[in-house]
């Protein structure tokens, strides 16, 4: 009848209006970006071929790797895809005491690890100008990125390039400075989440908003496409993030044992289990991050870690041996607050199960 096809043309409306349409996705997911290894070429491009978007945690990469990993992705799917990176704030003040401390703190993993006595120094990260250049050069389909707001002239040429801009949001009022800022849709990163809190201000406390109540409140305040993200695992709880109002969601710690995801062998082992106890820790990295609890995150001292990316770089050495020794002990075993057994086969597979029906 006439009220189906007024109601069909307003859900068309809708559909164009919403910039996520345009990328011709199969399924409303975002396969997560996860710097730091888990996001392989491989699993970008099975996330993306199976009708996902996949993503490229390039946050860690200098532009070299960034156009080398796009090279590998675009080999083998012509399917849409995004790449994400880290906001820059001003290098954080890091002076001889609290480096002397962080050193104490750290030194016996160090020697049990047969590390050298670590030198440290700034840059303590890639230079996001050159990252940004590498990314426009590569044009993905999709910019996304966490840690503030993307500056004006960097929005102008990502636009121009044709690509999507998706910000990152723990708070409605994040999600609000992200929408003035000209983002074409925000991820909103529940306190469920595995990984980086995507908090702007680096030294702030934690707001600790739940996915529920940050989308609920966010949905007031924002008329871009939200994407849901934090401790979605199944179907049902990707049916209710739609409910809930979500256009589209983002998955991380679901894929991380998947066969073609980049996760170390301990990292694995570290994840196997229905029940993972995981909180969040500064330990790592100097930002508030979720992770499975282990030895590193319960015995290093919060009045020794420096703040990121400082304490990022200083603890990447303790990572590396540990995982090259094969030992979750000093790793950073990002994982959200999910439940349930982790699925172990292709993530195409995964992808199916999740949209079975
Ligand atoms: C191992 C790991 C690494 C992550 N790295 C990034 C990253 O580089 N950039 C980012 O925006 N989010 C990162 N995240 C967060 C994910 O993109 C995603 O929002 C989160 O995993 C969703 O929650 P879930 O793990 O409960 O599914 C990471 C998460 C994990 C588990």
């Amino acid at each position: 009848g006439s009220s189906g096809a007024i109601l069909s043309y307003i859900m068309c409306k809708g559909m164009n209006r919403d910039p996520l349409a345009k990328l011709g996705l199969k399924y409303p997911l975002v396969v997560a970006p996860m710097a730091g290894g888990p996001s392989s070429p491989e699993l970008v491009i099975a996330s993306s071929q199976a009708g996902a978007l996949g993503s490229v945690g390039a946050a860690y990469s200098n532009p070299a790797a960034i156009t080398g990993f796009v090279e590998k992705v675009r080999a083998h799917t012509d399917r849409p895809f995004a790449i994400n990176l880290f906001i820059q704030h001003p290098e954080p003040q890091v002076d001889a005491s609290m480096i002397e401390r962080a050193v104490a703190a750290t030194a016996k993993y160090r020697t049990e690890l047969d590390l050298p006595e670590p030198s440290f120094s700034a840059p303590y990260e890639e230079d996001f100008d050159q990252q940004f250049d590498a990314v426009l050069q590569a044009k993905p389909e999709v910019l996304s990125f966490v840690f503030g707001v993307l500056r004006a002239e960097h929005v102008r040429a990502a636009r121009k390039a044709g690509m999507l801009i998706v910000g990152t949001a723990t708070t409605p009022e994040e999600a609000q400075a992200l929408e003035e800022s000209g983002v074409d849709a925000i991820t909103l990163l529940g306190f469920e989440a595995g990984g980086h809190r995507g908090i702007f201000d680096p030294s702030a406390a934690d707001p600790e908003l739940g996915l529920a109540d940050l989308l609920a409140q966010s949905l007031r305040k924002v008329k871009v496409p939200l994407i849901a993200a934090g401790g979605i695992m199944t179907a049902a709880d990707i049916r209710s993030a739609l409910a809930m109002g979500a256009s589209a969601v983002q998955m991380g710690t679901a894929f991380l044992s998947t066969t073609e995801a980049g996760t170390s062998a301990p990292y694995r082992t570290a994840l196997q289990g229905v029940e993972r106890t995981t909180r969040t820790t500064r330990a790592f990295s100097g930002r508030f991050a979720r992770g499975v609890v282990n030895r590193f995150m319960n015995e290093v001292d919060a009045a020794a870690v420096m703040p990121f990316p400082a304490q990022n770089k200083f603890t990447r050495d303790i990572r590396a041996a540990s995982a090259a020794k094969g030992s979750a002990d000093f790793l950073s075993l990002w994982a959200g607050t999910g439940r349930g057994e982790l699925w172990q086969g292709s993530a195409a597979g995964l992808i199916e199960k999740l949209f079975a029906d």
